[in-house]
């Protein structure tokens, strides 16, 4: 997905602009824009490639005083990433930037803005400005062709947009892309999120649906979708925490990693007390009972934290639980029941597949219960429930901190649910508890001391083009993780496989010195696990088994051992992600990948 930034206020909109962009670079990296107004001429630079590039092309060229204007970070999806086709994008009357997708772009080309236009993109955006420009020259408001325009458009949208003879405002509009309206001392601003002008000020109001901001230095204005303005609601951000500094480390992804044990501390103690779950902030013990079945829905990482949180759920609390990718969840008509419980899971709270199935859910009248992380996203605004994780904003692509504190909260509602449906004792429950405070106090903290020792394992992998991991139970999610990690960040292609499965069909791909990762951290499945190992040893496999150090049986047959502390309960997969994320890690390091921002991917996919 994109990110947008507009200022317009008493400081130099360039360098205000460059700056929020880098905070946004996280959203898309494949091309960058700006336009500001020049002595109230609009300028235009675009580049490929990164901020800095932009950075160092507008330092040449825009040398005036600049005190207004808009900025593009771009992930592609109409049009490859180019100059030509990086944002903004417009003609004579306006330019601007977009995040989403319009979905009718070519039929508004064909019936609507005509031959006559001379298109110089292959952008759906490009689209935007032709209809919003026929709408002024026609209406000659310029609100009201936002308006008019808008209710053109099928697809998702936020824009920033500035009209070349209305110097120093920036408009802005959005449908089920996220925008929203800053204000400081000195300017205000519109983005796509609060990252982008942090630095200047903590008040920001939320734009919604169809609704149209227009800010100028000392003034915003917001115009709902029939016209009338509205008074804002503003909110405060969080405090800053350090989360966007890098702390010496080579990649965010690495200082995620070893910010676990730190977040997980904050969010265990947001949700507990007296050594108990307690979610009595968000919602009372009620909202736990009468439940006939869950349905967990997520993308990515968050998705396998769901089948995390399923499986927590049916062994403590067995209530049935159904676990499916929010992609598909959407389109499938789940069947679904007024006494069921939605949880959904995302760490930007703004994935589009799983806002999407937010607002089925919501439309249904289904209790809907999500564990988002970024602060003021779309999903925070539009479910029953909130549970906020309280890992700090994650940089790096790929999900690391996150995806355990999503865990936390899901094994979390797990012990909650079994509590109050009396599946499980306080005393059995506050003995989770306690493994899980063991797990971050002590448990990955070592890990993360003895993460060189991992190096020789990533060094070996990285020469490999196929990767295999293999688990039971539990263990089959985090092999599943272990996968994606892998993949995003080396391009190092790999399969998870539930250890069972493999003679079923992919053991057939097994060959002399196939690197085959067995992720065997639950003692239930020793036995199976061994013969899983021997298995694809008799083939040639090179076996590295991820496992506790009393796991006598599993290390010896194994080829090379990564150890967790000892095994306390067949509960805890924290300390083993740690470690599938570490080994994901020096793997991508020892190919020299661009870690935090792998290519073709963004942060968080707000376009289906
Ligand atoms: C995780 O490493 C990936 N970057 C990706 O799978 C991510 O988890 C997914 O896009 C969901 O994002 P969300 O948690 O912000 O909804």
């Amino acid at each position: 997905m994109c990110g947008i930034i507009g200022y317009s206020g008493e400081s130099n909109a360039k360098d205000i602009i460059i700056d929020g962009l880098r905070a946004l670079e996280y959203r898309g990296y494949d091309s960058a824009g700006l336009t500001v107004f020049e002595n109230n001429r609009l300028r235009t630079v675009r580049t490929t490639g990164r901020v800095n590039s932009l950075n160092e092309k507008t330092a040449e060229s825009i040398r005036g005083k600049q005190k207004c204007g808009i900025g593009h970070t771009r992930w592609a999806t109409h049009g490859e990433p180019s100059e030509r086709n990086a944002h903004p994008q417009g003609n004579d009357t306006l330019m601007l930037v977009h995040n989403g997708i319009i979905e009718n772009n070519n039929e508004l080309k064909e019936n609507y803005i005509g031959k006559n236009y001379n298109f110089t993109s292959d952008t759906d955006t490009e689209v935007i400005a032709a209809v919003i420009e026929k709408e002024y020259k026609e209406c000659g408001d310029r609100i009201q062709s936002i308006r008019k325009a808008s209710e053109r458009l099928r697809g998702s949208f936020a824009l920033g947009i500035v009209f070349s003879d209305c110097p120093d405002t920036v408009f802005a509009t959005r449908k089920d892309s996220p925008l929203i309206v800053g204000r400081s001392s000195h300017g205000n601003f519109i983005a796509s999120d609060i990252s982008a002008f942090r630095k200047h000020t903590d008040k920001y109001c939320r734009l919604n649906d169809y609704e149209t901001a227009v800010i100028s230095k000392n003034d915003i204005v917001i115009i709902n979708r029939e016209g009338r303005s509205l008074s804002p609601t503003w909110h405060t951000a969080e405090s800053r925490n350090d989360s966007a500094d890098i702390h010496g480390f080579r990649h965010f992804m690495l200082k995620e990693i070893y910010d676990e044990p730190e977040a997980m501390k904050k969010t265990f103690e947001a949700i507990t007390d007296n050594g108990l779950p307690d979610f009595s902030k968000t919602v009372d013990d009620d909202f736990f009972r009468r439940i006939n079945s869950i349905h967990i829905t997520a993308c990515g990482t968050a998705y396998h934290a769901g089948l995390l949180g399923g499986h927590f759920i049916e062994k403590l609390a067995r209530i049935p639980v159904n676990v499916c990718v929010a992609s598909e969840f959407r389109y499938n008509d789940p069947v679904t029941d007024k006494n069921d419980l939605v949880i959904i899971i995302s760490q930007s709270g703004e994935t589009a597949d799983s806002l999407a199935a937010l607002r089925l859910m919501n439309s249904r009248g289904i209790r809907t219960l999500s564990v988002v992380n970024a602060q003021g996203s779309s999903m925070e605004n539009e479910s029953d429930c909130i549970i906020r994780t309280h890992a700090g904003a994650e940089i790096s692509v790929a999900s690391t901190k996150a995806f355990h504190v999503q865990v936390l909260v899901l094994l979390m509602i797990a012990v909650k649910l079994a509590l109050v449906n009396g599946k499980i004792t306080e005393e059995y429950a506050k003995e989770i508890l306690k493994e899980v405070q063991n797990d971050f106090t002590y448990n990955i903290p070592d890990i993360l001391q003895r993460s060189n020792s991992i190096l020789p394992v990533a060094d070996r992998l990285s020469v490999h083009r196929n990767v295999f991991f293999i688990g039971r139970g539990r263990d089959s999610i985090l092999a599943t993780e272990a996968s994606l990690k892998l993949k995003e960040i080396s391009y190092i292609n790999s399969q998870a496989y539930p250890a069972g499965e493999l003679k079923h069909g992919t053991i057939s791909l097994i060959e002399k010195g196939t690197p085959v990762i067995a992720v065997v951290t639950d003692s239930f499945f020793y036995d199976k696990m061994k013969s899983n190992i021997r298995e694809v040893k008799a083939r040639g496999a090179c076996v590295i088994s991820i496992c506790h150090r009393n796991a006598k049986e599993i290390t010896e047959i194994s080829d090379e051992v990564i150890l967790l502390p000892e095994e306390t309960s067949s509960l805890m997969p924290f300390s083993a992600s740690t470690v599938i994320q570490l080994l994901a890690y020096h793997t991508a390091n020892a190919l020299g990948r661009d870690i935090d921002k792998p290519r073709n991917l963004a942060k968080s996919v707000t376009v289906e």
